[in-house]
C-alpha cells in the first residue's frame, strides 16, 4: 500500500518527467520541421551597384531586403562582411521596414521603431520588442544564398509554413 507520502513523491516524479520529455520532443520535431529553401538572390557585382535589393523568403509572404552596409556587419558576407539581409517585417505590429542608407538603419514607418542592421537587426529605438530576424546568407562563388533564418518572422508561429 502506498502512504501519502510516497504517493505524493510517486505523483510529482510522474508528473515531472513527461514535461521534461514532451519539452525535448517538441523542440526537437520544431528544429526538424525548419527546413529552409535556399534562394539565390543575386550576385555580388548586382549587390556592388545597387547596394539594396528586395526579395522574399523563405516565401513569397515574406518580404525581405539584402543591403550592403559601409562597415562589417554581425552575419555578414562578401568581401568585407558588409552584406546582411533581413525580414522586412517590423516586429512590434508588422509594417514593412525601409532602409536609410544616409542613417544606414531599418525604420518602421508605422511607430518609427529602428534597427541596426549593422549589429543583428537589434532595435536601437521604437515600440518593437525583438530585433529583426536576419536572413542567413552564404556565397555560391559570386551568387549570394539566403538559406535560413534566426528569430520569429513577425505573426508566424514557425517560419516555414
Ligand atoms: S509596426 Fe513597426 S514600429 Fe509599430
Amino acid at each position: 500500500m502506498v502512504d501519502r507520502r510516497n504517493f505524493i513523491k510517486a505523483s510529482v516524479a510522474g508528473a515531472v518527467l513527461p514535461a521534461a520529455q514532451l519539452t525535448q520532443n517538441t523542440l526537437a520535431s520544431t528544429s526538424a520541421e525548419q527546413v529552409f529553401p535556399v534562394l539565390n538572390i543575386g550576385t555580388l557585382a548586382e549587390v556592388e551597384s545597387q547596394n539594396v535589393i528586395e526579395f522574399s523568403y523563405p516565401d513569397s509572404a515574406s518580404p525581405a531586403i539584402l543591403i550592403r552596409l559601409e562597415e562589417a556587419a554581425t552575419g555578414g558576407i562578401g568581401p568585407n562582411n558588409s552584406i546582411v539581409a533581413y525580414s522586412r517585417l517590423c516586429t512590434h505590429k508588422g509594417c514593412p521596414v525601409g532602409y536609410r542608407p544616409g542613417r544606414q538603419l531599418l525604420i518602421c514607418p508605422c511607430h518609427w521603431s529602428t534597427f541596426d542592421p549593422a549589429r543583428a537587426g537589434t532595435m536601437v529605438i521604437g515600440q518593437a520588442s525583438q530585433s529583426l530576424p536576419q536572413v542567413m546568407l552564404r556565397l555560391d562563388e559570386d551568387v549570394i544564398q539566403a538559406y535560413g533564418v534566426t528569430g520569429l518572422i513577425y505573426g508566424r508561429q514557425t517560419n516555414i509554413i
